[in-house]
């Protein structure tokens, strides 16, 4: 099982990315998702600044290129120019404070 992050690392509702995985993972309501770290638009990464994944409310996951917006728990791009499309979310399980790959 490949480790990710220790669960305490990510505020609720707080994002982080793990660059070497190519991934980022959101928290919100003590619950834990993970994405590949590339737009259905343009195939780039989806943040210009280290960790941040969400919008400005913390609500939504957020393209920094053109704006899409995705739902934390689905990765369903409900705005933007890939409207319709969805990230694509990794399996993952927490344990014992730690999150790894499933
Ligand atoms: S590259 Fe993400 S919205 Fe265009």
């Amino acid at each position: 099982m490949t480790f990710l992050c220790r669960s305490d690392e990510l505020d609720d509702p707080g994002s982080l990315g793990l660059d070497e995985q190519g991934l980022f993972v959101v928290k919100r309501d003590g619950q834990v998702f993970a994405y590949r770290n590339n737009c259905p638009h343009l195939g780039v990464e989806l943040n210009w600044l280290e960790h941040q994944f969400l919008d400005a409310d913390n609500a939504l996951i957020q393209c920094a290129t053109h704006g899409a917006l995705f739902v934390i728990e689905s990765g369903e791009c409900v705005a933007g120019p890939c409207l319709g499309q969805a990230l694509e979310a990794v399996a993952i399980c927490e344990r014992d404070g730690e999150v790894h790959l499933a």
